[in-house]
């Protein structure tokens, strides 16, 4: 049996596309249980549907407080069969109350190379510090924000001329490409959780890219 991964949305949902892209493959090892967004005009519900996969909304303003939203999302999330998470571009905090619930199977992705750039803004603030080497990080979520044990990384180089949108379109690129790999591996049972680290069993190829576009 394939694991199942939920997967939460905000918006767009490039990379919530790129893993369902992905699952098309039959020898992929993940199924996707739904997309949940938290936000009704979140763009990536229609993609999803189009694809046949169950996507609802779960619309966070709705609920008279975090956990009673969190509450909502853990439920539809067992009523999908869901085996573990994958939060792509969704941008709503979640409290300890939902992550102890998913602990070591909730995935993150970032676009930043963590520990540097943790929250929002973190193209416009790369650029801002000068780094040469900029991208995304896939992550285990912890309570405290973007500080969960990394699992893999993409790195792009900074260019001289680089606008943060310019350079958001080059870690998107590499985030598309590295997330549907990560979720690949934790439905195939190599990424674990032991000691507050992400044990990922061989294959650095899979889980660590650099692009040099
Ligand atoms: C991505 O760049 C993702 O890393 C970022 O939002 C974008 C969503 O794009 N996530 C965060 O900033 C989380 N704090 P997408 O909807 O096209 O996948």
């Amino acid at each position: 049996m394939k694991k199942r991964v939920g997967i939460l949305i905000s918006g767009r949902g490039s990379n919530m596309a790129a893993i369902l892209q992905a699952a098309r493959d039959p020898a992929y090892p993940a199924a996707i249980a739904c997309v949940i967004a938290n936000r009704p005009d979140a763009k990536g519900l229609q993609t999803a549907r189009a694809e046949g996969i169950p996507a609802l909304c779960i619309d966070h303003t709705s609920f008279p407080s975090r956990e009673t939203f969190e509450d909502e999302v853990h439920r539809a999330l067992v009523e999908h069969q869901t085996d573990f998470v994958a939060l792509a571009g969704f941008m709503r905090v979640l409290t300890p109350h939902f992550i102890t619930r998913w602990d070591g199977r909730l995935l993150n992705i970032h676009p930043s190379l963590l520990p540097s750039f943790r929250g929002l803004h973190t193209h416009e603030r790369a650029l801002e510090e000068g780094v040469k080497l900029h991208g995304c990080t896939v992550h285990f979520v912890v309570p405290e924000l973007d500080a969960g044990p990394i699992i893999a990384q993409g790195a792009v180089a900074v260019w001289p001329d680089d606008t943060p949108d310019r350079l958001a379109a080059r870690v998107l690129a590499v985030e598309n490409a590295l997330y549907p790999r990560v979720v690949g591996a934790m439905a195939a049972g190599r990424i674990t959780l032991r000691d507050g680290r992400a044990d990922v069993d061989g294959a650095i190829p899979d889980t660590s890219l650099v692009s040099f576009a």
